[in-house]
């Protein structure tokens, strides 16, 4: 096995999305800034998402079968950091920041997010610390397609352009 130390600083090297995972409605609501998304297959259209078994957020998608993928833009900086649980805050108090909804699909979702991926769990894989919860996406919102999204690498936020 890999030396975990060298595994966290080769994984640094990988930039990702950053987004928002949520999952419930109301005082239900539960949220976690993840970068462990990606596509799986157009047809059906699905992605995987992990999340930390120790996170309330996992719990709480393993009771409703259904979250929220949301997209992040160089304005929710300050909200991944609360959905990061760097600002101490826990919970459903984490959705007094941010302009959230209700998707009807029973689950929250960030109003002014770039895009956001409406997903239902059809698998979860445990493995390690974390579940891959393997979801078909049952909704795309394309809120501000034009907004370019930011990207986390080697501990910190990039905004992304075109090479030419
Ligand atoms: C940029 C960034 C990316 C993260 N990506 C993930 C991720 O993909 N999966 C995960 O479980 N936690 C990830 N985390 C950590 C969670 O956001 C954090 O552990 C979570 O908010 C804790 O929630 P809890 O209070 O419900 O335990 C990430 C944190 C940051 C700052």
């Amino acid at each position: 096995m890999a030396n975990e130390a060298i595994f966290k600083k080769g994984m640094s090297l990988l930039a990702g999305g950053v987004t928002l995972i949520t999952t419930g409605t109301d005082a239900a609501r539960r949220g976690i800034t993840a970068t462990a998304v990606c596509s799986l297959s157009a047809n059906p259209p699905s992605l995987i998402a992990c999340a930390n078994k120790d996170t309330g957020t996992a719990k709480a998608i393993i009771e409703t079968g259904v979250f929220a993928v949301n997209v992040l833009g160089e304005n929710h900086r300050d909200l991944s950091m609360v959905f990061a649980g760097a600002t101490g805050i826990s919970g459903e108090d984490r959705f007094q920041h941010g302009n959230w909804a209700a998707h009807a699909h029973n689950v929250a979702y960030l109003e002014d997010a770039v895009a956001v991926f409406i997903c239902e769990t059809v698998q979860q894989i445990s493995h390690g610390t974390h579940y891959a919860f393997v979801a078909n996406v049952k909704d795309v919102i394309l809120i501000n397609e034009n907004e370019t999204p930011i990207a986390w690498l080697g501990s910190s936020f990039h905004n992304l352009s075109p090479l030419d």
